[in-house]
């Protein structure tokens, strides 16, 4: 199994994703700044992953804190959780994952100092167990709408290097197959940073599915051949009408899949639901570095000066999205309602799995 993060003698531990395919190393983070500085310069990414890192990182944060006094602590600890709140913009599982450390932490105000720090170890450690299972139950539901011998074309990188384990989009994939369905995925390499190519092209082959490499640019190309039939990608955001942000590209892949009339889904744990935001317009969109489009291996390949612009995701609107696979079933458009009535815990994880196929966006 793929190890993307983990807490190891009071120390967070994550696979370094810039060096994969080519080197399995890992980094080791014994203060919460060397974390924020892991998720900014990617050695950790994706969403779910994001979240779990600033979990860790905040748990670690609190051991450093050198005081008894319970104000004293909580004022810190608020600040760490900022902090670490500000490394990347555009994943709510980050906010999410904070907030849920914080509360826990109120919760326990009046136990002292020592055995609070211990708790935010154990919560933040829960998240990750949790997470794991959330993807399982996510892959589960979502494999009902995959057919014996589909091929499916994913995007960036959403599988166990993403998340805890297992994966969102590659965790259907992986509940497919288990399920015993031939299938095979096209990977779109996903510039500039290309998690397609060097991640989610090394997840599968790790795990003997079959999959083809391809550009961003051939996605249109393989659909209007008839190669494609389903698209699953993961999300960074979703808004409460199903908006839902992803890597850069991911709208272009809607688009094209709506004009050809390939179902286009969208797997995220609810955590990735962001129920404050009506629409996807309201999504902090991150920019990256220039360096990330106008260099190759550390090669300038771009004419020096060049105007550049890097956002990394982009927001694929609702109406082109076929159905929103969390762990608590997939969700059918109207998503203001289905979105609403999964966040109240009223869907029953696999309800309407009768249904296997839904066509167009
Ligand atoms: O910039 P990244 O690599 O963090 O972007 C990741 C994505 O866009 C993923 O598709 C998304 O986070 C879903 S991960 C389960």
């Amino acid at each position: 199994m793929i190890r993307t993060i983990a807490w190891q003698d009071n120390q967070v531990v994550m696979i370094d994703q810039r060096k994969l395919p080519w080197e399995e190393i890992y980094v080791v983070c014994s203060d919460y700044r060397q974390v924020i500085e892991a998720i900014k310069t990617m050695v950790i990414r994706g969403a779910p992953a994001i979240g779990l890192a600033a979990a860790l990182g905040a748990a670690l944060g609190a051991q450093g804190i050198p005081t008894k006094d319970p104000e004293e602590f909580r004022r810190r600890f608020q600040e760490i959780c900022r902090e670490i709140g500000t490394a990347r913009p555009t994943a709510v599982n980050l906010a999410w994952a904070l907030e849920g450390l914080l509360a826990k932490a109120e919760q326990a105000a009046g136990r002292g100092v020592g055995p609070i720090k211990n708790l935010l170890i154990r919560e933040a450690r829960r998240m990750l167990a949790e997470d794991v299972a959330v993807n399982r139950a996510l892959g589960r539901a979502g494999q009902e709408v995959i057919r014996d011998g589909d091929t499916i074309l994913t995007h960036c990188n959403a599988g166990a290097l993403a998340t805890g384990g297992y994966g969102t989009a590659l965790g259907v994939i992986r509940a497919a197959r288990s399920a015993g369905k031939k299938i095979r995925v096209f990977a779109d390499e996903t510039r500039p940073f290309l998690q397609g190519t060097r991640l989610t092209a090394w997840e599968l082959t790790r795990d003997r599915i079959p999959v083809t490499l391809i550009t961003d640019s051939m996605a249109g190309y393989f659909m209007k051949k008839g190669l494609i039939d389903k698209v699953i990608v993961g999300a960074d955001r979703i808004a409460a009408n199903g908006d839902t942000a992803n890597k850069i590209g991911t709208y272009s892949v809607a688009v094209l899949a709506k004009t050809h009339g390939i179902p286009f889904y969208v797997a995220a744990p609810c955590s990735t639901i962001d129920p404050r935001l009506k629409t996807g317009e309201a999504i902090p969109i991150e920019e990256r570095d220039e360096t990330e489009v106008t260099h190759w291996a550390g090669q300038c390949i771009a004419p020096a000066g060049i105007s550049v612009l890097n956002p990394a995701f982009d927001v694929t609107p609702a109406s082109y999205i076929t159905g929103i696979i969390t762990e608590r079933g997939v969700l059918k458009p109207p998503f203001t309602r289905s979105i609403r009535e999964a966040l109240k815990g009223k869907m029953k994880e696999g309800r309407g799995k009768k249904k296997t196929d839904h066509k167009g966006g």
